[in-house]
């Protein structure tokens, strides 16, 4: 598969993805696209040898005109928004129907939005994770193909929850793209289902059945 990475960041779930490439986990080509000039992902993606383009995300419809511009021209089936931090229009979303998964550090549909951790802490929840969606119009609301759990420590603070789930954010993502890479998942009825896949997490680690 072709496939485009959207980043804004770190890029810390890139570098995950690069290296299970590197590591022939996933076999698909990745572009690597920023919102973000000053983003460290895009040296990330350099480092890893991967094309990266970045466009300015002002005006949002130029921005969507000219990435769906390279999308085509690089026959990219399919986009992972990896700590993308804008949202895509209607429209935008349109072209790439049930093609579009996001990464979001929390067990959704807990903790929608921004400043996740803060307010996990403060809710005084003593469980959370992460979940890999699809993307729809409304945000961090698309069907969900696969979530990780983590337990929530009293010591905890933003910053070491913060560690801890996305340790287990860079298992997840990797994963959910070989899914994909091996056309195992599918929606039916609002509902996403991996097929094959074991739903045994009856210990606290990812709900992975492989590992790399
Ligand atoms: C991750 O926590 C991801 O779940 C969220 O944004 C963060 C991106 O981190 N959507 P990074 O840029 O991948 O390090």
């Amino acid at each position: 598969m072709n496939i485009a990475i959207f980043v804004s960041g770190r890029g810390s779930n890139l570098e995950a993805i690069l290296k299970a490439k590197k590591q022939g986990f996933l076999t698909s080509d990745f572009i690597v696209i920023s919102n973000n000039k000053q983003a460290k992902a895009i040296d990330i993606a350099k480092d890893y040898n991967t094309e990266v383009f970045y466009f300015d995300q002002k005006p949002k419809r130029l921005f969507e005109e000219n990435v769906l511009r390279l999308l085509k021209e690089k026959n990219v089936d399919f986009i992972v928004l990896a700590g993308f931090m804008a949202i895509l229009s209607g429209d935008f979303i349109k072209a790439y129907p049930q093609r579009i998964i996001n990464i979001h550090p929390s067990l959704l549909p807990a903790f929608k939005g921004i400043n996740v951790h803060k307010r996990v802490i403060e809710s005084g929840v003593k469980y959370t994770g992460a979940t890999v969606h699809f993307v729809t119009e409304d945000i961090d609301a698309g069907c969900i193909i696969a979530q990780t759990i983590s337990p929530i420590d009293p010591s905890d603070t933003e910053n070491t929850l913060e560690q801890k789930i996305l340790n287990l954010e860079h298992k997840l993502l990797p994963q959910v793209i070989r899914w994909i890479e091996q056309n195992r998942v599918s929606v039916k009825d609002k509902k996403a289902y991996v097929k094959g896949a074991s739903y045994n997490c009856l210990q606290f680690t990812p709900c992975l059945e492989e590992s790399f």
